[in-house]
């Protein structure tokens, strides 16, 4: 079944961006009607029937606007299903997991989100000359380690979970309320 799908993403450099594009890329090809935007740029959630939301991470925490996000529409979004992920790791430790921070913990669990997933991040020659004091580190660290399959893979099962997510039809669409939760 078709359904309205919002993939939002917080960004600093732009890799969150190409993994959001690559979830909206697989969530079209099961049917749904997907709009993927940067979160900054969206001040209602009310017409979609499902969230996906990621984030950059920085210094262990989520963009400050990826927050405010969640923060802002915690209402909605819990009256919705929900995912999140968020882009970090990169170099050896790439496929390390990476816990949510303290205060995207508790907002998921107000709007009951499971824990985000972990994709593994990218970063630029020039952002590691920038940051990173050794050149052997930078050799390490920097490079694109963004798991293509691995996102596609995870779009997949939320693609065929947000079919099965019931609609009542007798709510006006975009009512909030028409929508009814239930993880699959
Ligand atoms: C200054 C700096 C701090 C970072 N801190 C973290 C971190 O705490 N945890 C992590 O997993 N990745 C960290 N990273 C890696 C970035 O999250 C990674 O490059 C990510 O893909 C960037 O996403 P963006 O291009 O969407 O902004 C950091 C990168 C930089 C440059």
């Amino acid at each position: 079944m078709s359904r309205k799908v919002l993939v939002a993403y917080a960004t600093k450099m732009g890799a969150t961006a190409g993994i959001a594009e690559a979830i909206g890329t697989e969530l079209r090809s099961h049917g749904h009607q997907v709009d993927v935007r940067e979160v900054g740029q969206i001040s209602r959630i009310s017409w979609y029937d499902a969230v996906v939301l990621g984030s950059a991470v920085y210094a262990h925490r989520w963009r400050p606007e990826a927050v405010t996000f969640l923060r802002h529409h915690t209402k909605e979004l819990r009256d919705r299903q929900v995912w999140l992920f968020h882009s970090g790791p990169v170099g050896p430790a790439s496929d390390q997991l990476q816990s949510m921070p303290r205060k995207v913990q508790r907002l998921a669990r107000r709007i009951g989100a499971t824990p985000a997933m972990t994709f593994a991040g990218k970063l630029t020659q020039e952002t590691a000359e920038g940051f990173l004091a050794t050149r052997m580190a930078r050799t390490q660290l920097a490079g694109d380690f963004r798991d293509w399959d691995l996102i596609s893979a995870w779009a997949k099962d939320i693609g065929a979970a947000i079919s099965a997510i019931e609609v009542s039809t007798w709510h006006r669409p975009g009512d909030p309320a028409s929508t009814q939760k239930s993880h699959t």
